[in-house]
């Protein structure tokens, strides 16, 4: 028996290399030996979009898009947006009680998110919604309503698997032994670095270079990448190691070259426009494959409904018998 992977992605963006790099490769990898959910979670993108719907509902197309442009296979994985399961809700009014408001409150991933938004949340968080405070919760639902034993998330994401198995562990010594606790799979062990030396790509930051970005922009952006500092003319030898020129030739440029630009940067025998000029070729031909594949979805919407429609029926299966199992051991079965 296969075990069951459960994981979301908010719609509120394209995807970039960070995710590439950081997720998307490892869900390529694991969808042949899983039973794989993959949640769009409009629903937590609502939470600090709520006031912009047309964005989260664009991006759940461009979202699933970007996911079969990478090789999220549709027959392997079963691709569903997360409003589509309104046993998701209905299980997160089920868990509020089982969390205490402080304990929320004190969840670090939700501390630092509602720190960054001020403009939606005010200064030292007091607007903060009871949506978002609640995230958290709705999640734990997302993966226990699908049975999620492995849950592959980015380091960000632990404080929240952590109070998910909390509620497994609180839900079952109330009512009886029907959860599993998931277990989380670190997927970005080692977080891409933005284009100007950021410790992570980010689409806030700026520093990002997504998938479907033109050789224009591709262009634009490594142009305006950090190098070392000391070079200043075309023929004095630099440090590669503290490029991020270099560090991008890394991910795309092949390995017998590689050599060739580490070595000519150390020497003084490469410019940096010269080197940029190649990388930006480099992450054109390493994308071209991607934007192909993305371009046959594009070309055929109906064809991305169906994937989407064929995976949240798989998904609502589940969930629908977890919630059988959920509303006996509650006594709410009537
Ligand atoms: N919170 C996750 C993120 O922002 C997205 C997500 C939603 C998720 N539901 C999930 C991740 C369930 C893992 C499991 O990236």
């Amino acid at each position: 028996m296969k075990k069951t992977i459960l994981t979301g992605l908010r719609p509120t963006g394209n995807l970039h290399l960070g995710h590439l790099f950081g997720a998307g490769q490892n869900y390529v990898k694991m969808q042949d030996e899983y039973e794989f959910f993959l949640e769009i979670a409009d629903v937590q993108a609502l939470t600090d979009n709520f006031n912009n719907p047309e964005k989260v509902r664009k991006n759940v197309y461009e979202l699933t898009m970007d996911l079969l442009a990478i090789g999220v296979d549709p027959h392997k994985v079963n691709l569903f947006i997360q409003s589509k399961i309104p046993e998701i809700a209905e299980l997160t009014v089920f868990y509020s009680n089982l969390v205490t408001i402080a304990r929320l409150y004190r969840n670090p991933t939700v501390k630092s998110e509602v720190s960054q938004k001020k403009e939606l949340f005010g200064n030292d968080g007091e607007s903060i919604t009871y949506g978002f405070l609640g995230y958290p919760v709705s999640q734990a639902a997302d993966i226990t309503a699908l049975g999620g034993e492995v849950v592959p998330v980015g380091d960000d994401q632990l404080p929240l698997l952590e109070q998910c198995r909390e509620i497994v562990r609180k839900f079952n010594n109330i009512y009886g032994n029907v959860l599993s606790e998931p277990e989380a799979v670190l997927s970005n062990t080692s977080r891409l670095k933005g284009l100007d030396g950021n410790e992570k790509m980010g689409k806030s930051l700026g520093n990002a270079i997504f998938l479907i970005d033109s050789e224009e922009t591709i262009s634009k952006k490594v142009m305006d990448a950090v190098t070392d500092p000391s070079k200043i003319r075309k023929d004095d030898p630099a440090n590669p190691d503290i490029c991020m020129v270099y560090y991008y030739h890394k991910l795309v440029t092949p390995k017998d070259d590689l050599k060739t630009v580490c070595s000519e940067c150390r020497n003084g025998d490469r410019g940096c426009v010269a080197c940029k000029k190649e990388l930006i070729k480099n992450l054109c031909d390493f994308l071209q494959p991607i934007k192909d594949r993305r371009k046959q979805y594009e070309d055929d919407p109906l064809l991305v409904q169906k994937i989407l429609s064929d995976g949240t029926n798989k998904a609502r299966e589940r969930a629908k018998a977890t919630m059988k199992q959920v509303k006996e051991a509650m006594k709410i079965d009537y």
